[in-house]
């Protein structure tokens, strides 16, 4: 088991600054990254050709993507850093999402993306374009022309994220700015059914051009530079942002993130219930009963009517729900669906947005 840090300061003093980050979100002047990035020679020189290309077409830093999940601050923070943001606006309602998009636009240089899970519409895409949402990102699915075509009239830019040799030739026809490349060790919803190199190289060998990013494990500068090596733009990460200050997870959500091992991951089905989607989480006791019991189908599975935490506004959370522990449930958070990626052993603290940022750029330069 590993140790826990909180960098230098103590638990408490962690929890509240986490708050004023978070309170602080809509006040925050303007992009405190200037529009023509400053990258010295020699970060240029660490660089392939397709991540040059990636930096300047989005006029990023650093060729690192937030995955979806994480929240409006850590989306600023990201995007605030030289990085890419994003933000998760399937199930925002329209309303929700226009003034999500404005806000963060607002407070930044506009380098983030808006996520739709292709396994539901994207009903609020029209609110989001409208409110000027730069990037659109859709996975699980390959969008229709219509849906493509109102990114393209309202002048946004189009990425998919893709799993497989067959479904990136698919993407390739509506002719993205970028696609994502998820490999199995993801955290999260998994669409891959193979290791993240393996289905790079299927991915890479009919991109033609199109800039693909790896997703999957993605935790250490180290681990960029694998990706770059084998030849992806850039990287994305999920559950790395997810243990970070500004993320909207549940502190004991972190806290499992930063305690958790080489083996506490598990690829499965087991959280279910509004989605039958492959994904991967912590082995927690939900699962680990569910596992113990056979892995049941559902009507079958033991405590599958417990009630184990609630949101305000919201209806009480089942045992087998795919919510996240995010800020503000109440109730046995660690028996929630805990997602995380098989890079979570490698993570051992809580560090600011920023401070991941500059380090994880340091590692690269290192490694
Ligand atoms: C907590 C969590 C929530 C996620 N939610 C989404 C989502 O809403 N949409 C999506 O496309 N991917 C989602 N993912 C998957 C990520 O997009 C990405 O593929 C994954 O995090 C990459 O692997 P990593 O976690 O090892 O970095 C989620 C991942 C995590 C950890």
């Amino acid at each position: 088991m590993k140790s826990i840090k909180f960098g230098n300061t103590s638990r408490r003093k962690f929890i509240k600054t986490g708050a004023a980050i978070t309170v602080g979100v809509a006040t925050t002047p303007a992009c405190t990254l200037e529009s023509s990035p400053d990258r010295s020679k020699k970060e240029r020189g660490e660089l392939n050709e397709a991540s040059k290309k990636l930096l300047d077409h989005f006029n990023l830093k650093y060729p690192i993507f937030q995955a979806a999940p994480g929240g409006e601050a850590l989306a600023v923070a990201v995007a605030n850093s030289g990085a890419m943001g994003a933000v998760s606006l399937t199930w925002e309602t329209p309303e929700n999402a226009f003034d999500l998009v404005t806000r963060i636009k607002d407070t930044t240089n506009g380098n983030f993306y808006a996520n739709y899970v292709l396994d539901s519409e994207p009903e609020s895409l029209d609110m989001a374009l409208e409110a000027g949402c730069p990037i659109v990102q859709f996975s699980w699915g390959i969008p229709n022309r219509d849906l493509v075509s109102r990114i393209r009239s309202a002048g946004a830019r189009l990425g998919i994220q893709v799993a497989s040799r067959l479904n990136a030739e698919r993407a390739l026809e509506l002719n993205p700015d970028f696609m994502i490349c998820q490999g199995m060790e993801a955290g999260g919803h998994v669409q891959a059914a193979s290791s993240l190199s393996d289905t790079l190289q299927e991915v890479l060998e009919v991109a033609e051009g199109v800039p693909v990013l790896a997703a999957g494990g993605v935790t250490t500068g180290h681990d960029v530079r694998q990706a770059l090596v084998a030849g992806a733009a850039g990287a994305v990460m999920g559950t790395r942002f997810m243990a970070t200050m500004e993320s909207d997870a549940h502190d004991i959500y972190k806290e499992n993130l930063v305690r958790a091992g080489e083996h506490s991951t598990a690829y499965t089905i087991c959280f279910n219930n509004e989605w039958n989607g492959t994904h991967r989480v912590l082995r927690n006791r939900t699962f680990l009963e569910w596992e113990a019991a056979g892995c049941p189908q559902t009507g079958k599975r033991p405590g599958e009517n417990d009630v184990i935490a609630k949101y305000p506004g919201y209806e009480p959370t089942l045992r087998y729900s795919i919510e996240p522990p995010l800020q503000g449930y109440k109730g046995a958070l660690d028996e929630m669906a805990m997602y995380a990626g098989q890079g979570v052993q490698k993570i051992d603290d809580l560090p600011s947005a920023h401070e991941l940022i500059d380090r994880l750029w340091k590692e690269f330069e290192n490694s």
